[in-house]
């Protein structure tokens, strides 16, 4: 292995930086030459990319982003755009590559895979909707933006005696709304896994208040429905005055907190000693508090559980 090449793909999250740059250290340090891919699989194909040097992961490892930048190809889903991305890798002798995204990415890197390119995937999307990944890269900051947000909206939502429905990012997956929610202390968290009907959340609502509960908080996970006609039958069905607010794409910048960066830095330097044992097919996890590589397949088609646990506890804990 003499080249590895890299690239980030899908929604942005914080720490794919801080991945980035673990990535391209861990790379120097073994004397191998590493080549960013600038616009992801879209990138690849144009063969969009350039050797990276010790100084250019330099003053990263804080920075939101990404400094390869990011796309959502519809080329690389076409049989020709996959076979334009294998040729490109070939003809810049790239040995081995590393995919940094969430679950659609990593389904592209599976793609290689079987077209002979050893690949290995970094989980990297703030949604952490993969099965058997603890967390991926993002999610942790992702939530202590929504938590803050929180805290701010209860602020004047206790001024002025109002309910608030904010909605949260998360695609088909309600882990940002269940750990903001429950983090932030919200009286109703709606998500997708979890059917939760009107009416047991308008009577929650009346039940806060007759016990003189002054405010209240749904977080509404955006896979459920949008916030802002939620709001409107919340309001209609309770009689309360209700406000929304949807938080959207502030849930994907700012700087990495520290558990994101530590994160990224283990899972990007597990995957070029991955590649350099001569692993073909990899994706790099912490699941169980453990780094263990895993299959494609296992991740990739198993469905990620929600923690049931968590949402009764929020339920008991919110009355
Ligand atoms: O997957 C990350 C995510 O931010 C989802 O939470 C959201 O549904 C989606 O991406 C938005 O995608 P786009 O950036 O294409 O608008």
């Amino acid at each position: 292995m003499k080249k590895i090449g890299l690239l980030t793909s899908g929604g942005d999250a914080p720490g794919m930086n801080a991945a980035i740059r673990a990535v391209v250290r861990k790379c120097f340090y073994h004397h191998i030459v590493p080549i960013g891919i600038y616009n992801g699989f879209d990138g690849l194909i144009k063969g969009n990319m350039k050797r990276m040097e010790l100084g250019s992961v330099g003053d990263i490892i804080h920075r939101g982003g990404t400094i390869l930048y990011s796309a959502r190809s519809k080329e690389f889903m076409t049989k020709e755009g996959k076979l334009l991305a294998v040729n490109q890798l070939r003809k810049h002798e790239i040995d081995g590559l590393v995919v940094i995204g969430g679950d659609g990415s990593l389904k592209g890197a599976q793609s290689l895979v079987e077209l002979g390119i050893p690949t290995i995937g970094i989980p990297a999307t703030i949604d952490n909707d993969l099965a058997r990944v603890d967390r991926t890269i993002g999610f942790d900051t992702s939530l202590n933006t929504v938590i803050e947000a929180i805290d701010k909206i209860r602020d004047t939502a206790t001024s002025h005696e109002r309910t608030y429905v904010i909605e949260v990012m998360g695609r088909n997956a309600g882990d940002i709304a269940l750990y903001a929610g429950l983090a932030g202390g919200a009286e109703s968290i709606i998500i997708p896994e979890i059917e939760t009907t009107m009416e047991e959340v308008v009577c929650r609502l009346k039940n806060g208040q007759e016990r003189g509960k002054k405010h209240s908080i749904i977080v509404l996970a955006e896979g459920v429905a949008e916030g802002f006609k939620y709001g409107r039958k919340i309001e209609e069905l309770s009689g309360l005055e209700t406000r929304v607010t949807v938080l959207g794409y502030i849930q994907r910048g700012g700087t990495p907190t520290a558990t994101d960066r530590v994160l990224a830095s283990i899972l990007g330097g597990k995957a070029v000693d991955l590649l350099l044992e001569g692993e073909k097919s990899k994706i790099v996890t912490m699941w169980k508090n453990e780094l263990i590589p895993q299959d494609y397949e296992v991740v990739l088609q198993e469905k990620h559980e929600v923690d049931e646990y968590l949402y009764h506890l929020s339920k008991q804990l919110s009355i």
